[in-house]
């Protein structure tokens, strides 16, 4: 399975940015972590990362003939992203969205997600376990 990973803005920050929420742990070495565990499963990965909405539309774009599975962290364009969401809806590609921090337990304003129904499953909350946990749950939908 070609497993694509998409991370959004500031995400590039972790390690530094609010660790209290986000955890110590910078993007790459979650990244690192991820790659592992979907190697030694016998898949295969692409990791990006970009703060800017239009090259995160670009990336699902250019990579939907290679892509079996997204895991998406679309950071704060999770909120209100409806270009984002359409990209998502448009490639049919099975999606899922992954959080750090619980986004149904901080401002109001995250509790809204515009993705959430052209996901097949949300994992949000976990630290950073989530990305891990979504992709056991990716594996499973595809197996
Ligand atoms: C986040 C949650 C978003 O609300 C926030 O804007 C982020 C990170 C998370 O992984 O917990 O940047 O997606």
């Amino acid at each position: 399975m070609n497993i694509l990973v998409i991370n959004g803005p500031n995400l590039n920050l972790l390690g530094f940015r609010e660790p209290n929420i986000y955890g110590k742990n910078t993007l790459n070495e979650l990244m690192s972590t991820l790659e592992k565990n979907v190697i030694d499963l016998n898949h295969n990965i692409k990791i990006f990362q970009s703060n800017h909405e239009g090259n995160l539309i670009d990336i699902i774009h250019d990579q939907k003939d290679w892509a079996d599975g997204i895991l998406i962290n679309p950071a704060a364009f999770t909120h209100y992203s409806y270009a984002i969401r359409d990209a998502i809806q448009a490639v049919k590609i099975p999606t899922i969205e992954v959080h750090i921090s619980d986004i149904n337990n901080r401002e109001n304003f995250r509790k809204k997600s515009v993705i959430r129904e052209v996901c097949i499953d949300c994992v949000t909350g976990l630290g950073e376990q989530s990305y891990n946990v979504a992709l056991e749950k990716l594996i499973k939908v595809r197996l």
